[in-house]
């Protein structure tokens, strides 16, 4: 008798599963859902996707040894491939975002208010392998390590920036040849 009722119990719970699935599956195919980047998400879906890329960062990263970072020519070097290839999504002291951040959802933040919220082992971490399913590349494939921690110690220095010494950087930066 017992066990009879608890099979029926069990056949209704698979019942129930098996009409999610058909249900999810379905609202796959019909198209319903908006992909488009510039339909804001819900407050949920929101947090559920930034509070995964922050616990995720803060795991990954951990145990990554940091090097010395205090170094001029080290932050300089840094400033070069930030202005390369990041100040168009990230903005600087005094350089607001380019035209292809503005579009982008998530919005990359301006590292200016960010970069203090991370580790530099956690700058490192995303900024070698990027963020998935967001406009953040993976700087790992085309960068060595090297040149990532030096990018590292130019981004820790972003948030204390004046827009006169980030400008300063880019006059010591060497200027490419006249043709
Ligand atoms: C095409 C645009 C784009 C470029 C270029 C880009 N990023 Fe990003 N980046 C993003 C986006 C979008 C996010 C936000 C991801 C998210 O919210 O999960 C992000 C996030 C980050 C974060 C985490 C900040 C935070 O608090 O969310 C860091 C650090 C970062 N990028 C560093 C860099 C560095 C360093 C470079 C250059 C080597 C770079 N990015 C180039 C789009 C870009």
């Amino acid at each position: 008798m017992v066990a009879q009722r608890t099979w029926r119990w069990v056949g209704l719970i698979i019942g129930i599963i098996i009409v999610l699935i058909a249900l999810g599956i379905l609202f796959i195919y019909s198209g319903i859902y908006s992909v488009a980047a510039n339909y804001p998400d819900s407050a949920p879906s929101a947090w559920v996707l930034s509070t995964t890329m922050e616990r995720s960062v803060r795991y990954h990263a951990e145990g990554i040894k940091i090097p010395n970072l205090n170094n001029p020519k080290m932050v300089q070097a840094g400033f070069e491939h930030y202005q390369e290839d990041c100040v168009m999504c990230h903005g600087a002291p005094g350089v607001k975002v380019g035209e292809v951040s503005r579009g982008l959802n998530p919005a990359p933040p301006e590292l200016t208010e960010v970069a203090n919220d991370w580790k530099p082992n956690e700058l490192f971490w995303i900024t070698r392998n990027g963020i998935r399913m967001t406009g953040m590349p993976a700087w790992g494939v085309v960068d060595s390590d090297k040149e990532i921690w030096r990018t590292v110690a130019f981004m820790q220095k972003l948030p204390s920036m004046t827009p006169s010494e980030y400008k300063k950087l880019d006059h010591q930066a060497p200027q490419p040849e006249e043709p």
